[in-house]
């Protein structure tokens, strides 16, 4: 990918992220924040609404925005900053409102799959649906558009979202003339996959997560809960299906993950032991990045001095755009 392209995305604040989140996706863009300009906020107002406890978005803010300084996001190429800071994104949802048909969000999937749900319940199609529920792609819509980004990286669950944003841009064009430039998605692969303790993909709803910074005692409590098959520590075992393989080459080196892979398939070791080299080699690799989120966590304002700073330089690029929208849309 070219290294002059801006890239952009929003992280939602869920809390402290596990493994599976940050194989999936963070480890992705911390990578791309290397040799890219990169804007990257919290979407705490996409949290809003479904989330109504603000203390809790809150500190979960501080857990995302901790958890990708303490793996390394590259604060000098990257604007980092909570969504809600920055006052054209308002502006630029209600502006946006206005050239964007309903019957797009009719077609969104997280609108229709709620809808079909509560058809399916017997309930009012558009129970405990409300706007902002609704109107959430156009505010993804204005978070993409604001920022002048070109590569918008996501999963493919966010896919439409991004072609909604495309969507909206070119309506707004073809209505005030060429203002706001169409961004590219990438969509991230299935590569990403990682199992969680039971073999199902790592899901916070499946109750099967390994998280990212838990302390070392707990990292190994978790581990030692993954499923594993009954063979006996002399059987020959298949790595390609063993969870605790998985996630292992996930940390390890291509010599470690060829030398473990080797002792699987010879047989003579047993699924503890196996738990054991895949704990020791997770406490070792994140012992550093763990004690990095822990200090910021205890020093909250360092991390609001850093998205303070992101803020300034995301919102210079905002008031460019909002100048141009507003110009054209209200003279
Ligand atoms: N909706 C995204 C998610 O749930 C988060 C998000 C908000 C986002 N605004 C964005 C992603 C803009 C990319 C670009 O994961």
């Amino acid at each position: 990918m070219a290294e002059d392209k801006i890239v952009l995305t929003g992280i939602q604040p869920t809390g402290s992220p596990h493994i599976g989140n940050y194989l999936g996706a963070l480890k992705t863009l911390i990578e791309m924040s290397q040799n890219h300009k990169t804007i990257m906020f919290i979407a705490d107002l996409h949290a809003l609404n479904a989330e109504k406890d603000a203390k809790k978005i809150k500190q979960h803010t501080y857990e995302i925005a901790a958890s990708m300084i303490a793996m390394g996001l590259n604060l000098e190429n990257t604007a980092f900053f909570r969504q809600s800071d920055i006052d054209e994104i308002y502006k630029m949802s209600e502006f946006l409102m206005n050239v964007t048909p309903k019957g797009l969000m009719n077609r969104a999937h997280s609108y229709k799959a709620r809808v079909e749900k509560n058809v399916e319940a017997g309930e009012d199609v558009d129970a405990g649906v409300n706007m902002g529920l609704y109107t959430y792609p156009v505010l993804m819509a204005a978070d993409i558009l604001l920022y002048n980004s070109d590569i918008v990286p996501v999963g493919k669950d966010q896919k439409q979202h991004v072609e909604f944003a495309r969507d909206i841009a070119g309506y707004f064009n073809n209505t005030y003339g060429n203002t706001l430039k169409l961004p590219e998605p990438v969509i991230s692969e299935d590569s990403g996959y990682v199992p969680g303790l039971d073999g199902r993909k790592m899901s916070k709803s499946y109750d099967n997560t390994i998280p990212l910074f838990a302390p070392s005692n707990e990292l190994k409590k978790r581990i030692m809960r993954i499923i594993t098959d009954s063979k006996t520590p002399e059987e020959p075992k298949n790595p390609d299906e063993s969870t605790i393989f998985q996630i292992y080459k996930c940390f390890a080196t291509d010599a470690e993950t060829a030398a473990l892979r080797k002792q699987f398939l010879d047989g003579g070791m047993g699924y503890g032991t196996a738990k054991t080299i895949l704990f020791e080699k997770i406490d070792s690799v994140l012992s550093e990045p763990r004690a990095e989120y822990e200090r910021l966590m205890a020093n909250k304002s360092e991390i609001d001095a850093i998205l303070a700073d992101g803020a300034k330089k995301a919102g210079f690029i905002a008031s460019k755009t909002i100048a141009k929208v507003k110009k054209k849309m209200l003279g």
